[in-house]
């Protein structure tokens, strides 16, 4: 493969990660590009030219030359493979490495000599050499480093954001040697164009990527601390967050739930290949504690308001406004909303639901009842938990129409400046 017109790269997992980068290389015309996934449901779709997860439009689903597959038979016409599978954890908050290891398995089976197979999930330092390599050598029969090569390239998209694409940041890549790493280069230099980052190998790329998700759960980890202690002092943390970030070298964060399936989820890697190697990390720990605390704290300051208003906490209606991980995007895995909602039913409290960019179904896997619109609701409290552009435009009055008096907002994000003077009971992290 010396030059880009014989790269014939192949996709492998097609979710929030792998679409985007295959319908990048897809739409360069250069590369021919094969999309890989087990899911035959989603690979029927995307013939379709139809993203479910509402990261790839359509029309740039069908400017881009991909061809989709289930056939993992298709994946020995790859020299260059990408692989973007989950890594989720188990319920004791260990690695599941399930899925990447079927995927090195189904990649090793169908692998072609001199393949580059370049990972792009999150892992601890070490699970791309030490578990993906052998598993890709014992299905082929041919030798890593020899007959075939390995990479890591994190990923950095951010679902749902429209400005930090993968064209327009700085990504990472590693190999096991020089000359793959060129070539590695090379491949992500057609769509990666505000430039690649060369890692010195490939476990400091994969401990750099970890590393980015920790900081940034720690981070919102202090501030939750912090907002714990704010609440007592009846300080608003956003306001002192934004009064401190005047300084130069004091970063803006803000409290909230940490969703989804990076953040609250990939801490626990690094904190894992640590405690193998024999350490127990703690701060890291002390911060997950803190930020798994918050859907169960939002539960306990919503039935405070509940008594501080005079209403009783069984039986009560609370409608929980916004369920996906996280504001404009369709995703609810892992939504930490979902602790807020099973500890407030456990008290008693008739839980409601409305979020504009899901559908019945969807509200309804929480256990709640679905609300389709904001007027069909009459109860004794809002739990504002994300800020979706639809609720940008929420009045004052339309929310004390939702309830009996006192009205009741519990106010996650900070989206209102204090309402006590009027006359909600309101309560914000
Ligand atoms: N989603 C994000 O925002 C994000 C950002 C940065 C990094 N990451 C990391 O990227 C990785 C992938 O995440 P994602 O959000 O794209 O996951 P996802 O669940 O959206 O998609 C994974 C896809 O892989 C497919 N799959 C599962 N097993 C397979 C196999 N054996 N062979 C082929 N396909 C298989 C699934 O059907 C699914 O379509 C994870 O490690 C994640 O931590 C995700």
């Amino acid at each position: 493969m010396s030059n880009s017109k014989q790269i014939r790269l192949a996709v492998v997992g097609l979710g929030y990660v792998g679409l985007p980068i295959a319908v990048a290389w897809g739409k360069t015309k250069i590369a021919l590009v094969l999309g890989f996934d087990i899911n035959q449901r989603r690979i029927k779709e995307l013939k379709k030219r139809y993203d479910r997860t509402g990261e790839v439009n359509k029309k740039d689903l069908i400017l881009a030359k991909v061809k989709y597959s289930s056939n993992p038979k298709d994946l020995k016409w790859a020299n260059f493979i990408v692989a973007a599978l989950p890594t989720p954890i188990d319920r004791f908050k260990r690695p599941d490495l399930s899925y990447i290891k079927s995927a090195a398995k189904i990649i090793g089976e169908n692998l072609s000599k001199n393949t580059i197979i370049v990972f792009e999930s999150t892992v601890y330092p070490g699970v791309t050499e030490e578990i993906c390599g052998p598993i890709i050598e014992k299905y082929s029969g041919l030798k890593c480093g020899k007959d075939f090569k390995i990479g890591y390239s994190p990923e950095r998209i951010n679902p749902g954001d429209k400005k930090h694409t993968i064209d327009k940041i700085v990504k990472v890549i590693s190999a096991q040697d020089k000359k793959t790493l060129n070539l590695i280069e090379k491949v992500y230099g057609l769509i990666c164009k505000a430039g690649l980052y060369k890692a010195p190998d490939i476990k400091t790329a994969e401990a750099a990527k970890v590393i980015e998700n920790i900081q940034r759960d720690l981070n919102i980890a202090l501030t939750n601390e912090l907002s714990l202690i704010f609440q007592r002092m009846e300080i608003s943390t956003k306001e002192v967050m934004k009064a401190a970030a005047t300084k130069w070298n004091i970063q803006y964060f803000e409290p909230g739930l940490v969703s989804g399936h990076c953040i609250p989820v990939d801490p626990y890697y690094f904190t894992y290949k640590a405690q193998k190697m024999g350490y127990k990390p703690k701060i890291i720990l002390a911060g997950r504690r803190i930020n798994e605390y918050m859907p169960e704290y939002v539960a306990d300051l919503t039935s405070r308001a509940l008594k501080e208003a005079g209403k009783k906490i069984k039986d009560s209606k609370i409608l929980v406004m916004g369920l996906t991980l996280k504001e404009n995007v369709k995703d609810t895995r892992n939504s930490k909303i979902e602790k807020t909602i099973q500890k407030l039913k456990r008290k008693g409290v008739e839980v409601f639901g409305y979020d504009p960019l899901l559908s019945k179904k969807d509200v309804e896997k929480f256990g709640i009842k679905y609300i389709q619109n904001l007027s069909s609701f009459k109860g004794d409290g809002v739990v504002l938990a994300i800020i979706h552009n639809q609720f940008k435009k929420l009045s004052l009055v339309n929310l004390k129409r939702l309830m009996t008096n006192p009205p009741i907002l519990i106010d996650i994000k900070s989206h209102f400046k204090n309402l006590k003077k009027d006359n909600f009971i309101y309560k914000s992290l």
